[in-house]
């Protein structure tokens, strides 16, 4: 294997994948090992992972990576043939929802498991209109990309999705009072149903993260999306739960987030922590909406529901009830949002603080009044985080939202060093004029 330094990795690597292909930091990190909340480069210095949920129960986590070993040696075939391990990992899945959600399908990614859900919803309404927030992320395949309203081309093109302003508390709509904003949010899903009929398109679902994580993790006008689904339902469409980021007991309370919420979506998508870093992702649906498409459409994935896959997939189930990970998410979660609040307190560029079990958001503005977003602040300040150790980014319509989003084992003593660092970095931030 030819050997680089940094610097000539990144020359490589822009020859080879183009100058556009994201990566992280003004100077890019070149990690070579992962261990539980820590991630290694090059020099051997290592970093606090606060940012990745992919490695859900930990970088490399032993019992992960054994069962991997174990069932990688002796079989790995598709799903065609008869195998205990993806039938066992789907039931065991299928446990943790609601009854009403007791099939699945196995996919490799979440775009891919949002595309089957949407063909799948498309199928049983007979419709083609699809409902998302005005700032959407759900992947990247074609049609996934038409719903991409946050910055895919696809969607600025396309008649059949239409958006509504995303639900923030923290923001609230011009002139709409703070207890009226679920009724106005909701009223935009509405205006959404008549400008789709007024075209002679059909409701075919709203699709949404539960977590609105791309979105900056809002805090939802509470009954706004309950609301938002009765409008679709009695137009016809169905509610999409995409949980790819959201899911696997990160909010804490729930092992999926859309528990949180007085209504059941008709289909769930997963995917991101659900191997732990092996590509397995998936939809979980209501038997009907399964068998009907399926009869038609026959949907076979050669690498998804694999020996192996299902085997990892169940690992991380196992990791997750016995290190008790959904519990250190609620204890954990409350222990950093009482840190994020006193330095908030210390430091005005911190406008709001948000939080849902493991997965905190800090929204920065240059001034609390006008909530002006304080975007060159929150793109130093990620700078210098990581140059100071610790690993997080930004998220949100202009970017000016913190992203913490640690994998599940992270602790006191790794909060700490998360806070300390935090509180020195808006510190040094100041000192540079910021
Ligand atoms: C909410 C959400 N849905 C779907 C996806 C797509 O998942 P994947 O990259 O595995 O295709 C992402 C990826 O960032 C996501 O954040």
């Amino acid at each position: 294997m030819k050997k680089s330094t940094t610097h000539e990795l990144l020359a490589r690597r822009f020859q080879v994948m183009g100058q556009h292909s994201p990566v992280f930091y003004e100077q890019p990190l070149h990690l070579v090992r992962g261990e539980g909340v820590w991630l290694y480069d090059k020099q051997g210095r290592r970093y606090l992972d606060v940012y990745n949920n992919v490695p859900h129960v930990g970088h490399c986590h032993p019992h992960v990576v054994e069962t991997l070993n174990k069932q990688a040696s002796q079989l790995n075939i598709h799903s065609r043939y008869l195998n205990d391990n993806v039938v066992e990992y789907l039931e065991r899945l299928t446990a943790s929802f609601d009854d009403s959600l007791s099939m699945a399908m196995l996919t490799c990614t979440g775009s891919e498991a949002n595309e089957l859900a949407l063909r799948m919803a498309r199928h049983a309404t007979n419709a083609q209109g699809v409902i998302v927030t005005d700032f959407a992320y759900h992947g990247n395949t074609e049609s996934v990309a038409e719903i991409g309203t946050g910055f895919m081309p696809e969607a600025k093109r396309t008649k059949r999705v239409k958006a509504f302003a995303i639900p923030d508390s923290y923001r609230g709509l011009a002139g709409v009072k703070h207890e009226e904003l679920a009724q106005a949010y909701a009223a935009q899903v509405r205006t959404a149903v008549d400008e789709f009929e007024d075209a002679g398109i059909k409701v075919a679902a709203i699709l949404v993260c539960p977590d609105f994580a791309n979105e900056g993790l809002l805090n939802v006008p509470a009954g706004f999306l309950e609301e938002a689904v009765a409008v679709v339902r009695k137009a016809g469409g169905l509610f999409i739960a995409d949980e790819v980021q959201a899911g696997f007991g990160r909010t804490g309370k729930h092992m999926w987030a859309h528990q949180a919420y007085g209504v059941t979506p008709d289909i769930v998508t997963l995917g991101k922590p659900m191997g732990n870093g092996h590509p397995l992702a998936g939809v979980v649906a209501r038997p009907d909406l399964v068998e009907n498409f399926s009869k038609q459409a026959m949907y076979f994935n050669t690498f998804a529901g694999t020996p192996v896959s299902s085997a990892v997939g169940m690992a991380v189930l196992d990791v997750l009830a016995n290190e008790n990970l959904q519990q250190n998410a609620i204890s954990i979660g409350d222990y950093v949002i009482k840190g994020l609040k006193r330095l908030q307190s210390k430091f005005e560029l911190i406008g709001d603080v948000r939080g849902l079990g493991m997965f905190f958001a800090l929204e920065l503005v240059l001034d609390r009044k006008t909530k002006l977003p304080a975007i060159h602040q929150a793109k130093r300040l990620i700078n210098i985080m990581r140059e100071k150790g610790v690993l997080i980014s930004t998220i949100g319509v202009t970017d000016s939202i913190l992203k913490l989003r640690p994998p599940m084992p992270f602790n006191e003593t790794h909060a700490n060093l998360l806070l300390e660092t935090l509180d020195a970095s808006f510190e040094q931030l100041i000192e540079e004029g910021h």
